[in-house]
Order: C-alpha cells, then sequence, then structure tokens
C-alpha cells in the first residue's frame, strides 16, 4: 500500500491490484483504482477531496508513505 500526500493537495491511496468500492449517499457504489482524501479541511465532500484545496491556497509538501 502507498500513501502519498500530493504536493498542496489531498492523499492518495492505492492498494496494488485491489479496488476501492466507495458507496455514495445515494447508495450508489463506484469502483476506484484509488482514493483522494481531504488534507486541507476545506472540501465540502469530506473525507473525500473536491478541489476545494487549490482555491483556498493550501500549501503542503509531497509525502509518501510506504506500507510493506
Ligand atoms: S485536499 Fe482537496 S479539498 Fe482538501
Amino acid at each position: 500500500m502507498v500513501i502519498k500526500g500530493l504536493k498542496n493537495g489531498p492523499y492518495e491511496i492505492k492498494l496494488e491490484g485491489k479496488k476501492f468500492v466507495v458507496k455514495r449517499e445515494d447508495g450508489e457504489e463506484v469502483k476506484q483504482n484509488a482514493i483522494y482524501l481531504c488534507r486541507c479541511g476545506f472540501s465540502k465532500n469530506k473525507p473525500f477531496c473536491d478541489g476545494s484545496h487549490g482555491r483556498c491556497g493550501f500549501e503542503a509538501p509531497e509525502v509518501v508513505i510506504e506500507v510493506k
């Protein structure tokens, strides 16, 4: 598993060979290869990133966390 804090953006989480199944409020299930979690605090769709980090001027360095 790799967790990346993208430069000035969200956490990107990927599990090699696996997909995430995200259940939305309306019951719809969406399969994704990665999920992006807000780390700026301004998303209106927490815990997911909605792009607000780009509008609020969020700054953070890139960081890579590898779980072995
Ligand atoms: S990191 Fe993207 S909205 Fe917060």
